[in-house]
């Protein structure tokens, strides 16, 4: 039976995603009403400029005042699409003390306080959906959250930052410099004016955190992700993972330690072989492989970033609260029972790719073989290239604990035939 009454939705914030959201809400009005069972209200739209032009938004909607907006007493449904920790937290809580579920694409807020929030939302008998924080459009936290709960995943492994796939992809295929490539990525509005968070990490790092909780039913914050920018990585790095039948992505990759005690998240670049998945993702694609007991090895792919894949996902969450409501039931809640703390990144158990500027005279490679021996790093595979007296020097490990590595390379500097670390990165999906 269709109900007649509209849920009411109130959107807080009208930028790149939610003015993709509104505009959709307005296109699909009627196919939302069949399939959510009752039609859907844009009740109103909180932002920042009241002034700016808003296509397809009745001006009277619009407010600057988003707690008002919450507590008027008439809103169903909350859409966060402002971003950041404050106000975004605060109208999170409004929203809860007041009724309203929530549908939020804000990773930096839920890498930092999703605990909070979730047992605000359970506390509130209210939902709080989150599709559109992490690869945009990709189905991936519903999926983890839902079709795999009856699964045990043991490893995620994926490319979660469209702005970072994009340069690394130009870097690869084109030979630019990181740089050039990052004034493209800025030109064709991947990148922001301030490229900063997804530059060093710290975007993927916050996705990662979300994700690790939801695959190990744990909880895992964005300080618990190492992290490592791309900003280091060179044409060089390029050349020696194209020697080696690899290229560079950054990645970010969750695992479930072999004990089954604890687990590891950390995003870094890191050299893939071509044969991969993951390094045929091009351009700002994002894609994700999720390893689980029973299913095996999945990957989810599309795109991760954008106005309107990302209304898509939350369209998506919106119809799924908005069907909720009516049923007078919540969706899953936080699932953080296994408790698994996350580990330092020295217990992660990796290969990696040296690249040393060394003395070429005798003596010097057994030197370093010998460094790496101490430190119970056990090497792969050694390629020498001599000029003018110095040597380029690269090694390739077997499988090492990150600290025993770290230990290697502070041992190696200190060697006087060793004039430089030019570059350390890990191997992965082999
Ligand atoms: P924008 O910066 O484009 O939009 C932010 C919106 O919030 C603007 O409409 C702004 O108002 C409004 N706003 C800012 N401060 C306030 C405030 N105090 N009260 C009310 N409204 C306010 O961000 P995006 O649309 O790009 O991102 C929104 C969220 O979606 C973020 O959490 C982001 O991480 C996430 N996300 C974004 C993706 C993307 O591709 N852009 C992809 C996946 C997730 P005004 O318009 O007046 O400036
Ligand atoms: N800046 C992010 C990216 C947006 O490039 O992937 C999507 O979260």
């Amino acid at each position: 039976m269709m109900r007649t009454r509209p849920l009411k939705v109130a959107l807080l914030g009208c930028g790149v995603v939610g003015s993709e959201v509104a505009r959709i809400m307005t296109t699909h009005a009627e196919d939302l009403t069949a399939r959510i069972g009752a039609p859907v209200e844009l009740a109103g739209v909180a932002v920042r400029r009241p002034s700016k032009v808003r296509e397809g938004i009745d001006p009277a909607l619009v407010t600057t005042d988003a707690t008002a907006l919450l507590k008027r007493g008439d809103i169903d449904v909350a859409i966060e699409v402002i971003g950041g920790i404050e106000p975004a937290r605060a109208l999170i809580h409004t929203a809860f003390e007041h009724g309203i579920s929530v549908v939020s694409a804000n990773k930096a807020l839920l890498a930092q306080d999703g605990a909070a929030l979730h047992a605000a939302a359970d506390a509130a008998g209210l939902d709080l959906y989150y599709e559109a924080a992490v690869a945009g459009a990709i189905p991936l936290v519903r999926p983890m959250r839902e079709s795999l709960a009856g699964d045990k995943i043991n490893r995620v492994m994926g490319i979660v930052n469209g702005t970072t796939n994009f340069i690394l992809d130009k870097m690869d295929s084109t030979g630019a410099g990181y740089q050039e490539a990052l004034d493209e990525a800025t030109a064709l509005g991947y990148a922001e004016a301030d490229p900063t968070a997804d530059v060093e990490g710290y975007d993927a790092a916050a996705k990662a955190a979300i994700l690790a909780g939801i695959a190990f039913h744990t909880r895992a914050r964005l300080d618990d992700v190492y992290r490592e920018g791309m900003t280091e990585v060179s044409a060089a790095d390029f050349a020696s993972a194209k020697r080696m039948g690899c290229t560079i992505k950054l990645l970010a990759i969750l695992e479930r330690a072999a004990d089954g005690q604890s687990v590891t998240a950390r995003v870094h670049p890191a050299m893939i072989p071509l044969s991969h998945p993951l390094a045929s993702v091009r351009e700002a694609y994002n894609a994700v492989f999720v390893e689980a007991e029973a299913a095996g090895r999945l990957m989810f792919y599309g795109p991760g970033a954008g106005g309107a894949p990302t209304a898509s996902a939350v369209l998506g969450d919106l119809v799924a609260v908005c069907r909720n409501k009516l049923a007078e039931a919540t969706g899953p809640g936080e699932s953080a029972y296994t408790q698994l703390p996350v580990s330092t990144m020295g217990d992660v158990v990796t290969r990696y790719h040296i690249s040393l500027d060394v003395a070429d005279k005798p003596g010097v490679l057994a030197q370093v073989a010998t460094t790496f021996a101490e430190h119970g790093v056990s090497i792969d595979t050694v390629r020498q290239q001599g000029k003018d007296g110095e040597a380029s020097l690269v090694v390739v490990t077997h499988r090492a604990h990150d600290a025993a590595l770290s230990g290697t390379v502070e041992a190696l500097r200190k060697l006087d035939t060793v004039r430089g670390v030019d570059s350390i990165m890990r191997v992965e999906g082999e």
